[in-house]
């Protein structure tokens, strides 16, 4: 939710904001903006996307734009529509001071109310324009620096933010903090970045500190301190490596970032068990959690929570954790747990799933059953996450960056890394026997070809696109383990391409879904061999006597279904409890092709945003 990237330095400041706001545009696409100092502070911001500010600087000209700080956002609305007023960063009454906020300011109605009271007056309907207004108040009534009106400010504010702010009285000083909202510092050769993610920095330095909550950083002639924005006591800061590579965060000849993700998936699986899995001995560790797999085992309850995606992963693992493990097991939504009051015993363990680790929801859920006394194991993508942070422990998915909105390779390395989960807790249990335990780690290693092979499907997959790419209803069907492989191609499906799609437990159908049933309805059924293909055949017959479409994921060399279905997608046979991994590949490729020949944006489809900091 908004991404924003600051720069201080010897570069043109304006061209790396701009190329970072690229790299950030995954996090909202409703307007971008940027505010560059060269002696007097200017501000540039457009609605749309940061292609369209990129267009109207070339019409401001260059000669205008050469600034040695400069600060950019891109946004995803929630206080006020997208348009150009809205768009950051926002300047304060007097036009001397400059922001860019990702988060939300609870209390900034009535901060609004009270400055207004004093004569401010305001353009936009942001929360973000009354942050720095507010700030310029601290700092002109209280007679202070910048750096200490920021941090009194934030003393005063209820809520969440990652902020960068500049200053034309103070023209070589940059200002940031955080709170709830992700902010890394790049640490370059006299030089320095602030980015959502680590992702605008890489291509400049490795070198980063990522700021912790309630944390203010100040940077001034050539030098960092960061300080509790409370206490005022500086801190030591912890300077990591970044080991992202530049091409992984670029298309690489891909048209969209979607589908090179989607066909990464062999190697993101296989990185996801690399120094994990050794198939060869069929032995299996996870460092993450090796101190945790006791709690796992003697765990009265696992509660899964997430969000998107991440809640579909969870509805896996539910399948995974009772068959392995036989440890009862909970997957809830992360926004609908937390508030919720849930029963929660010391001895639980919380499994929290997501991609980002920024999940705004997932991270406070988090918050709560630490409170209440569980164990909470993290499963993200992002390393250095909030969420990985506020974990116990945990294992990073090692997907690398995920940039196409609708999640697809994060997806299976979750998948990836609770079997891995669930089959360490059974065997160590002794509810998954040695012989299973060794035939399901052989069986694992296997996966990323028989995803290799799943994506050969593309082009039949393409063909079939076609011919539905017109419809404007579609459901979703799958059983067992498949069932929530049949909601997420739905999501899949909806999010990108604005199809209504609907997934449902096959057998459910009858109940409700299959009055929309007609000759123009196209339904995907996972049907591949397992302990419920008989029960699903039986469903496929239901909807064709409807005249419903069949689409239909199946097992290599399934006949039977061949013959009843109008389209079959087949792909390779494995253990039922790893299906997932394998059987969602053609879904994810079919709404990706659905939504390109409906001439939809699938990296940035609307409304949406891939890392929802926002509760
Ligand atoms: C957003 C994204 C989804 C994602 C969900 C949860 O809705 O668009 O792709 O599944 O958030 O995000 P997380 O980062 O916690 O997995």
């Amino acid at each position: 939710m908004c991404g924003i990237v600051a720069y201080i330095g010897n570069r043109q400041a304006y061209s790396v904001v701009l190329k970072g706001l690229k790299r950030l545009e995954y996090r909202g696409y409703d307007s971008a903006g940027l505010a560059l100092m060269n002696g007097e502070l200017s501000v540039y911001k457009k609605q749309g996307k940061v292609s369209d500010l990129e267009n109207y600087l070339h019409e401001v000209g260059q000669a205008k734009l050469h600034a040695p700080i400069g600060i950019g956002h891109t946004r995803w609305a929630t206080h006020g529509e997208p348009n150009d007023v809205n768009a950051h960063p926002h300047y304060s009454g007097n036009k001397e001071l400059a922001i860019i906020h990702n988060g939300i300011i609870e209390n900034y109605d009535a901060l609004r109310t009270e400055l207004i009271s004093k004569g401010h007056q305001f353009e936009s309907e942001t929360d973000t324009e009354v942050l720095i207004h507010f700030i310029e108040d601290i700092k002109e009534h209280e007679d202070l620096s910048l750096e200490e009106a920021v941090r009194v400010a934030l003393t005063r504010v209820i809520g969440a933010y990652a902020i960068c702010v500049v200053s034309a009285q103070e023209p070589n000083t940059l200002i940031a903090a955080r709170k709830g909202s992700p902010l890394v510092l790049g640490l370059g050769k006299d030089e320095f970045f602030l980015a959502s993610d680590a992702t605008p920095i890489v291509e400049y330095t490795s070198d980063v500190v990522y700021l912790n909550d309630n944390e203010v950083c100040v940077i001034k002639d050539g030098k960092f301190t960061i300080k509790d924005i409370h206490t005022e006591l500086e801190t030591a800061p912890y300077i990591q490596t970044l080991d992202i590579e530049l091409e992984a965060i670029e298309k690489g000849g891909f048209e969209h970032f979607m589908l090179k993700e989607i066909y990464e998936q062999p190697k993101s699986i296989s990185d996801c068990m690399r120094g994990r899995i050794n198939a060869e001995t069929a032995t299996m560790m996870l460092g993450g959690i090796r101190e945790y797999i006791d709690n796992m085992v003697e765990a009265n309850r696992i509660i899964i929570i997430g969000c998107g995606t991440s809640w579909h992963a969870g509805l896996v693992a539910e399948y995974l954790f009772e068959d392995l493990c036989r440890i009862p097991v909970e997957v809830e939504y992360a926004s609908e747990f937390r508030y919720r009051n849930p029963v929660i015993t010391p001895g639980d363990v919380v499994i929290a799933i997501s991609q980002s680790g920024e999940t705004a929801d997932t991270l406070a859920a988090i918050e709560l059953a630490r409170v209440r006394g569980a164990i909470v194991l993290g499963v993200c993508n992002v390393v250095g996450s909030s969420i990985a942070r506020a974990s116990h422990a945990g294992s990073y998915t090692h997907a690398g960056p995920e940039i196409g909105v609708a999640s697809t390779k994060a997806f299976t390395a979750q998948l990836t890394v609770l079997t891995m989960f669930a089959m360490l807790v059974g065997h160590r249990k002794g509810t998954l026997d040695e012989n299973a335990y060794q035939q399901l780690i052989k069986e694992m290693s296997l996966i990323p070809e028989k995803v290799e092979k799943a994506l050969k499907l593309d082009a039949h997959i393409k063909y079939i696109s076609d011919l539905y790419k017109d419809a404007t209803n579609s459901i979703y069907l799958g059983r067992g383990h498949n069932f929530p492989v049949a909601l997420e191609g739905a999501l899949k499906l909806k999010e990108i391409s604005y199809i209504h799609a609907e997934g449902y437990p096959a057998a459910e159908m009858k109940h409700g879904p299959i009055a929309l049933i007609d000759e123009e309805m196209p339904v995907v059924v996972v049907a591949t061999r397992d302990s419920s293909y008989e029960k699903v055949v039986s469903n496929i017959q239901e909807v064709k006597a409807r005249k419903g479409q069949v689409i239909a994921i199946v097992t290599e060399g399934d006949g039977l279904i061949a013959s009843m279905a109008d389209h079959v997608l087949e792909i390779p046979a494995t253990n039922q409890l790893l299906t997932p991994l394998v059987s969602v590949i053609p879904l994810q490729l079919l709404s990706y092709h659905i939504a390109v020949l409906r001439g939809c944006n699938v990296d940035q489809p609307r409304n949406l945003a891939k890392s929802v900091t926002v509760e």
